[in-house]
């Protein structure tokens, strides 16, 4: 993930520079992309291991409920707004007259999507972590 918000950041530090180059980052985005993928999916498989090994007592608890809900939105975000985000900037990329005004919305729809991800992942740490009872 962080290497995916460097790389996101070099790519737009290039098209600054007039777009050389940048082509190199998006390939590297969407490879890095699919490392996370592969690492939801452990966490998704290790998680239910976890589940199972405790008998299912967690699924009612407010901290997995809310963990869960995290987790999805984090997977539904990624591969909408983040996944949607760089096929367009590909797709823009390759055609020889871009849209800089569009790229530029992009960019702040991409700082905005790290965010929120971080923001996700950090939710999802502290409730693993500590299980809040919340009363
Ligand atoms: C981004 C994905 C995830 C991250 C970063 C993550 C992280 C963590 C962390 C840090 C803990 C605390 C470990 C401990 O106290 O020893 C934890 C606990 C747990 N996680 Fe996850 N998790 C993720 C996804 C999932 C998913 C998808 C599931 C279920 C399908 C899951 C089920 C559990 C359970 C049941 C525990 C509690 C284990 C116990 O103490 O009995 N996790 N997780």
């Amino acid at each position: 993930m962080i290497s995916v918000i460097l790389a996101d950041r070099q790519l737009w530090k290039k098209m600054d520079g007039g777009s050389e180059g940048s082509g190199i980052w998006i390939e590297f985005i969407q490879s890095a992309t699919k490392f996370i993928l592969i690492a939801l999916a452990v966490f998704l498989v290790s998680g239910l291991g976890l589940l199972y090994s405790n008998n299912w007592v967690h699924v009612n608890q407010p901290w997995f409920i809310l963990k869960s809900a995290c987790f999805i939105l984090f997977t539904v975000n990624g591969a909408l707004v983040g996944g949607n985000t760089v096929t367009f900037v590909d797709k823009q990329l390759r055609e020889k007259n871009y849209n800089m005004d569009v790229l530029t919305k992009a960019k702040t729809r991409m700082g905005r999507f790290h965010i929120i991800q971080l923001i996700l992942v950090a939710a999802i740490i502290f409730l693993g972590t500590f299980k809040p009872s919340f009363g």
